[in-house]
């Protein structure tokens, strides 16, 4: 079934504060949608709010894949339908080895007495490990612990490649990559775009967006999509900046606290 994932007139709010202020967004299987937009505009906050982050209280709208309620679904269950967001800062976990967090992810989405066989999954891990050019001793190190910036980034890439997830959400996934690193993470991204398959890439940089070419730019300002276009809307904000958007749309703050 070709994947839809819809978002509408969402609203969320921290301790309160309303944050989100009606997101609406539809992306289709097979298309790569950019949200870019200054920093505190809200752009990880919809990230946080699309997974169920406990912190993050949606108050209003719907989100839907394929036609299933995601809002009703707890985190677990939404990573079984097929979400899947590489966070900003990707938590360290102590005591858990990248191999058995990947291994127990890859099973729990599985039914029960149809689990990844430890040879096969060692064999996939090893293959991704390889594309993604990362030394093989990070199979066996704990999760994300002491993990430099750019590696910590990859490793959320591998995860995504295993998990072949039905809508990614990458958060700043360029944030902290060398320029090699850059490059092999994007080849990783395209050789994942598929008809299925529907990203969402929140990133400053235009320069993430010549790798993988998004279908849709949108920019976020005060909790909102207030401006979309195509892969020229990215380029003219790298030349030019924000100022003219918020010229055009009579913003003077971006950011959520002041509007
Ligand atoms: N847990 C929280 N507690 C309090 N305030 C929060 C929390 N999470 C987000 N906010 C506030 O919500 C606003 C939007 O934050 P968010 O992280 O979504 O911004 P962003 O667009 O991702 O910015 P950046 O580009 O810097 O990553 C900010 O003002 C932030 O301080
Ligand atoms: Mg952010």
């Amino acid at each position: 079934m070709a994947t839809e994932f819809e978002i509408r007139g969402l609203k969320s709010s921290i301790e309160g504060k309303e944050i989100l202020k009606g997101i609406d967004l539809n992306i289709k299987g097979g298309e790569v949608h950019a949200i870019m937009g200054p920093n505190g505009t809200g752009k990880s906050t919809l990230a946080s709010a699309l997974m169920g982050h406990p912190k993050y209280e949606v108050t209003d709208g719907t989100v839907t894949l394929n036609g299933e309620d995601v809002l009703e679904m707890a985190v677990d269950e939404r990573a079984r339908a097929g979400l899947f967001l590489a966070m900003q800062y990707p938590s360290e976990i102590t005591g858990v080895t990248n191999a058995d967090f990947l291994r127990s992810a890859i099973n729990a989405r599985r039914e029960e007495g149809n689990e990844i066989s430890l040879i096969k999954f060692i064999r996939q891990m090893e293959k991704k490990m390889k594309e993604l050019e990362m030394n093989p001793e990070f199979m066996h190190r704990y999760l994300n612990e002491g993990f430099s910036g750019g590696e910590k980034k990859r490793n959320e890439i591998l995860q995504m490649m295993l998990l072949e997830p039905k809508l990614v959400i990458l958060d700043e996934i360029d944030s902290g990559l060398d320029i090699d690193a850059l490059r092999i993470v994007a080849e990783g991204v395209n050789a994942m775009r598929a008809e299925d398959r529907g990203f969402l890439i929140i990133t400053h940089y235009q320069r993430l967006l010549n790798y993988i070419t998004p279908d849709h730019v949108h920019v976020m300002m005060q909790g909102r999509i207030v401006k979309s276009g195509g892969p020229e809307l990215a380029q003219r904000l790298e030349a030019e900046g924000y100022d003219w958007v918020k010229e055009e749309l009579g913003i003077v703050d971006e950011t959520v606290g002041q509007a």
